[in-house]
């Protein structure tokens, strides 16, 4: 059964798991523990280890780690307490008895790992998921002497567990497939991003991280290991040496890479220094030591072949895709950019370059299979699924809140191309991924670059809006889904689609205010014209970032229908473009009359400046005779705010994390 590519599209085939075993108190069990206890707080919990004093040093992590996310406002001190209760250790394996999941993260070892798994079956009802967060080894052989092997797989974590998004899922042979998809929903419903792979020794990620180490090994011979993770730093946030530094991963590369060379070949074979080295002299991460120039260039073409190589293989055996490939090397292992992602903005002849002299270098590694246009044909931001003649495109950028760029806008735009013409398709329902986020906004790592340029940014927020244009003349209905908060160039796509439909715990917000910018996609025009009994809202929502709740957004007009939950919602959505096929829409092209601004209080927060850019643009956008006429003031206006002394202090608080203080910037 091929599941969706939204994980949530379904309703799941099991309920919520409530009581958990993780067998291994070492690092990663008790970090996966408090990642399913701080998602999951009734959940039952017990960590079973055979040393006593791993428990007791897990148990203790629990408190600690509560502590901080307390001290750091990230928990409520009852969410603190909830995450503690109900947490057992034990060096009884009779713990176990009666768990509905048990998750083994104990040491990289076949024969243990095996011998675990005998017993937890002893222990645990037939149906109960088993899974084993292996790094290597394939789940064949890791669950073969199991009875009910369908219910068993692979879930791989990384590290920290507790805080990386990234799980690998492996789609093994006798895995139940409904089992992988249940999975799949688990994880994406609480809060990680799960993808699938194939069964094979490393699975997607490790294939990738582990080789690339491995040949930061063999080039020790030409350069330092300060002087390869300086290299690698155009790459990484943290270079192959200081990664395996941290994690002890020494003997982890030997016994990944003697796996993958017996199965594969000795071209795979670990660099024998892994076995006589502890700690590699390197520099911290965002150091680099001086390499020279001819040094760089073998060093970088090394490490690009084998990153390179190892893609195409994964794509070539399907080991894994394309989009969750790059998502995967950015979020589980730190890479700047995906490695598909830099082969594209490297160009083919770089790519063709660099690939044959690694050919020349490692003979028997993999190379393309296909010609390199190939590998890039792939959707970067959405997953696109089918329901009942609705194509549902869901935006996925789960690193960033579902957050949109112009490159995003127009990968929406092209799949509503493609498929806008087939008699097939009634329309189309756009969704966010995961349970927060429909779209937290444009995003603002963009928007540094177009500070103090006030043509650029207009143009900028010009280039956003060809999706919308789009829209507003599309005949085929698009509906949006909100599935949680819509917010700023977010819920501007929400409101040039035909319909809103949403959870009863969206919310919507124009927080660019806080940014010291004026909403540039809309915001200043659409909602006017299209709800003008709720203009006072707009007004409150526009210069005082003011949430407004689903609820209220419902009663306003704004949102048409409530979902209880996301199956409902995108059932309802997709029913909603049924009902709405064939309807015309009310055209956006008439002047609208607007209520006065009341006069700005003494104690307004932001900046009086931006505010003023708005009113401004409000008002004239609202006199405008035409939509387009119109959403040019407000491009216009997004650009003037883009010039403020707001804006640089709004957009660099929030790349650093903290609150702007606009009481000096007017
Ligand atoms: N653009 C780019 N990245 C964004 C983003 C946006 N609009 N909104 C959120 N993100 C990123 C965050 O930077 C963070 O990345 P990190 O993990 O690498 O640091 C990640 O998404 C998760 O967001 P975070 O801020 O950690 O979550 P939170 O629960 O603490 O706060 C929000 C959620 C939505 C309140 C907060 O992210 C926010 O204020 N976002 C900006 C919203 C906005 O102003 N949108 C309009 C832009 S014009």
């Amino acid at each position: 059964m091929a599941g969706s590519r939204n994980p949530l599209l379904q309703a799941p085939l099991r309920p919520i798991p409530s009581r958990v075993a993780v067998i291994g108190a070492g690092t990663i069990g008790p970090d996966i523990g408090y990642y399913l206890k701080s998602t999951l707080p009734d959940l039952d919990l017990v960590l079973v280890d055979v040393a006593q004093a791993a428990v007791d040093r897990a148990l203790a992590r629990f408190g600690e780690y509560a502590a901080k996310a307390r001290a750091l406002g990230k928990m409520s001190e009852a969410e603190a307490a909830a995450v503690t209760r109900g947490v057992r250790g034990s060096t009884d394996y009779e713990a176990i008895r009666g768990a509905d999941w048990v998750l083994e993260a104990a040491t990289e070892d076949l024969s243990l790992k095996q011998k675990i798994f005998a017993q937890v079956e002893t222990l645990v009802p037939a149906d109960a998921l088993i899974t084993s967060n292996t790094s290597s080894l394939p789940a064949a052989r890791v669950f073969s002497g199991l009875k009910h092997k369908a219910r068993a797989t692979v879930t791989h974590f990384f590290a920290p567990a507790w805080r990386n998004p990234v799980v690998e899922v492996v789609r093994a042979r006798e895995t139940d497939p409904q089992v992988v998809e249940y999975l799949r929903w688990f994880f994406c419903v609480t809060g990680k991003v799960p993808l699938v792979t194939a069964d094979v020794e490393c699975f997607m990620l490790d294939r990738v991280f582990d080789n690339w180490c491995n040949d930061a090994a063999h080039c020790l011979a030409r350069a330092t290991a300060a002087q390869i993770d300086s290299v690698a730093g155009e790459f990484v946030h943290a270079g192959p040496f200081f990664v395996l530094n941290l994690a002890n991963g020494n003997p982890i590369i030997t016994e990944a890479n003697t796996l993958q060379a017996e199965a594969e070949g000795g071209h795979y074979d670990p660099a024998p220094i892994f076995r006589s080295v502890a700690n590699w002299a390197t520099c911290a991460i965002g150091k680099r030591v001086p390499v020279p120039a001819d040094v760089t260039a073998v060093v970088r073409d090394r490490l690009l072949g084998v990153l390179w190589s190892q893609c195409v293989d994964i794509l070539d055996r399907g080991i894994g895709e394309a989009p969750d490939l790059d998502l995967g090397c950015r979020l589980a292992l730190g890479f700047r950019q995906g490695p598909l992602e830099l082969m594209r903005s490297m160009g083919e002849p770089e790519v063709l370059r660099v690939l044959q002299r690694f050919a020349a270098e490692r003979p028997g590694m993999p190379m393309p299979r296909r010609a390199l246009g190939e590998y890039q044909r792939f959707e970067r931001g959405v997953l696109v699924d089918k329901l009942d003649g609705v194509i549902v495109i869901t935006l996925h950028r789960p690193e960033a809140l579902n957050a949109l760029h112009d490159e995003l806008n127009d990968e929406i735009g092209q799949v509503i191309r493609r498929h806008e013409a087939d008699p097939a398709v009634q329309g189309f329902v756009l969704v966010g991924y995961g349970t927060r986020a429909f779209c937290a906004g444009a995003d603002i790592g963009r928007f540094p670059g177009m500070l103090g340029n006030a043509a650029a940014s207009a143009q900028y927020a010009r280039d956003c809006s060809r999706l919308l244009a789009h829209l507003d003349a599309m005949a085929k209905p698009v509906v949006a889904a909100l599935n949680g908060m819509a917010l700023g160039g977010g819920l501007e796509l929400a409101m040039r689609c035909h319909a809103i439909v949403a959870q009863r715990e969206a919310w919507l917000q124009f927080p660019e205010i806080t940014l010291g910018i004026a909403p540039g996609l809309g915001a200043m025009v659409v909602p006017y014209r299209r709800w003008p009994q709720a203009a006072a809202l707009f007004h409150g929502m526009l210069r005082h970032a003011e949430r407004l709740d689903a609820t209220s957004a419902h009663e306003a007009g704004i949102i048409a229908e409530l979902a209880d939950d996301y199956p409902s919602l995108i059932r309802q959505a997709v029913a909603r473009v049924h009902t709405l096929a064939g309807k015309r829409r009310v055209p956006l092209d008439r002047p609208v009359a607007i209520a006065p601004f009341e006069a700005v209080g003494a104690a307004q927060p932001f900046s009086r400046e931006v505010v003023g850019i708005i009113e401004n643009a409000v008002r004239a956008a609202a006199a405008a005779p035409t939509l387009t006429a119109a959403l040019d003031i407000g491009y216009q206006a997004f650009g003037q705010s883009a010039c403020t002394a707001a804006a640089r202090e709004g957009i660099t608080a929030f790349g650093e994390r903290r609150k702007p203080d606009f009481s000096r910037t007017g």
